[in-house]
């Protein structure tokens, strides 16, 4: 009887994938190739390598690394999450229209508007947890579908596999934000997305200490292009940054198991607390998209946003300063706990209205849940909590 070799588990993945150990000197970890060049033995004749921007042995590894995870064959690193969304916008053309989330990153929603609009592109922000609202927003032009789910802040979620069909059915480039969910907990590929986008300076490299994106795909179109474009435009990670994230990742499935029981008793706590009104979180009863993550995600992530009772601003704003372990910073997705207030700090570059007409509100706090001792990190939002007006 033929035997077919067992596929690799994520974690054997995260730690092998793309990294064998060094030919020259058999050291087990990558090398930080930290040169701009290399030299060639006559014109044009090398060993696979010419210029750091073109490539890099270090982000090579962590290119194979991240298609392995994502299940997609090629993967293009980008100096930051931001440098892998410019990348992939850039496969539009002018007159193209793009339909996408209305609880988007604001980094992504003010490179969409202020960046690519000026270049001809069109957009539209739609509730993605209603199918229809994206059926009802293809156009004859409609070129991208730009998914994130679960969303930042609001953790809604958008059905992955069905709004993909809907995509490919309009011959259109769908793309999944995948940093909320990472790939331990979510594998847009396999789902039907053409393309997924990472900031690895969330979850992936999970140590708050590089800023780092990718892009991911199966299709070798798209991967030409989106090389050609990183090469071209230049938004390339530095060796450093790829040998940080390559180290961050041999740990991304321990962190995201503890990322998500963290998160799942914080947000218990928080949903029946007296001076909490709503809690954010996919894995608890109740939420609007929890069966569709259930199928489609592994767990739920560490992030919860809340809104309190009082409904003041000020109220929510003082919150973040009163709490100990839970650091007031934007950011998320590092080993320690964060706090802040997306309408001041994450999403300031959304306009007020346009914040307000997708459900996020002044007095919305965000969590990113780390992976310290939940026992203090309940203490420490009981102690905040404790010191805030009813
Ligand atoms: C969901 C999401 N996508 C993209 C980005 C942008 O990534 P970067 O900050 O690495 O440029 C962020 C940053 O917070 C994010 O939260």
């Amino acid at each position: 009887m033929k035997t077919h070799p067992k596929t690799p588990g994520f974690g054997t993945i995260a730690i092998h994938a793309g990294q064998e150990a060094d030919a020259a000197t058999g050291a087990i970890m990558t090398p930080i190739y930290q040169t701009s060049t290399f030299v060639q033995t006559s014109p044009a004749v090398h060993k696979g390598y010419d210029y750091s921007r073109a490539g890099n042995p270090t982000r090579s590894a962590l290119e194979k690394n991240l298609a392995a995870l994502e299940g997609g064959k090629y993967c293009s690193a980008f100096a930051s999450g931001m440098g892998a969304i410019d990348a992939v916008a850039k496969l539009l053309r002018s007159g193209d229209h793009v339909v996408a989330g209305n609880d988007l990153y604001g980094g992504t929603y003010r490179i969409f508007v202020r960046i690519f609009e000026q270049f001809g592109l069109s957009f539209d922000f739609i509730d993605m947890s209603d199918l229809e609202n994206v059926r009802r927003a293809v156009r004859p032009e409609t070129r991208m579908v730009w998914i994130e789910t679960p969303t930042n802040p609001l953790l809604r979620i958008a059905d992955i596999r069905k709004t993909t069909e809907i995509a490919r059915k309009a011959a259109a480039i769908s793309v999944v934000d995948n940093t909320f969910a990472t790939p331990y907990l979510q594998r847009p590929l396999e789902l039907g997305a053409d393309v997924v986008v990472h900031s690895a300076t969330k979850y992936i490299g999970g140590h708050s200490d590089v800023i780092l994106g990718a892009a991911i795909t199966n299709d070798m179109n798209l991967a030409e292009q989106l090389q050609f474009i990183q090469k071209s435009s230049g938004a390339v990670p530095g060796p450093f940054d790829c040998f940080l994230a390559l180290r961050g990742i041999k740990t991304l499935h321990l962190r995201m198991d503890r990322h998500c029981s963290n998160a799942k008793a914080v947000a218990d706590f928080l949903s029946h607390h007296p001076k909490v009104k709503t809690v954010n979180y996919p894995g608890l009863e109740g939420h609007p998209g929890s069966n569709i993550a259930r199928k489609q995600m592994k767990g739920f992530g560490g992030m919860v946003s809340f809104t309190l009772k009082n409904y003041r601003v000020r109220s929510a704003k003082r919150l973040t300063t009163l709490t100990k372990v839970f650091s007031l910073a934007e950011s998320l997705g590092g080993v320690e706990s964060l706090i802040e207030h997306p309408a001041s700090m994450t999403h300031s570059s959304l306009p007020r209205k346009v914040r307000i007409n997708s459900g996020l509100e002044d007095t919305l706090i965000r969590l990113s849940v780390g992976v310290e001792d939940v026992s203090d990190l309940i203490d420490d939002l009981a102690q905040a909590l404790s010191r805030i007006d009813r």
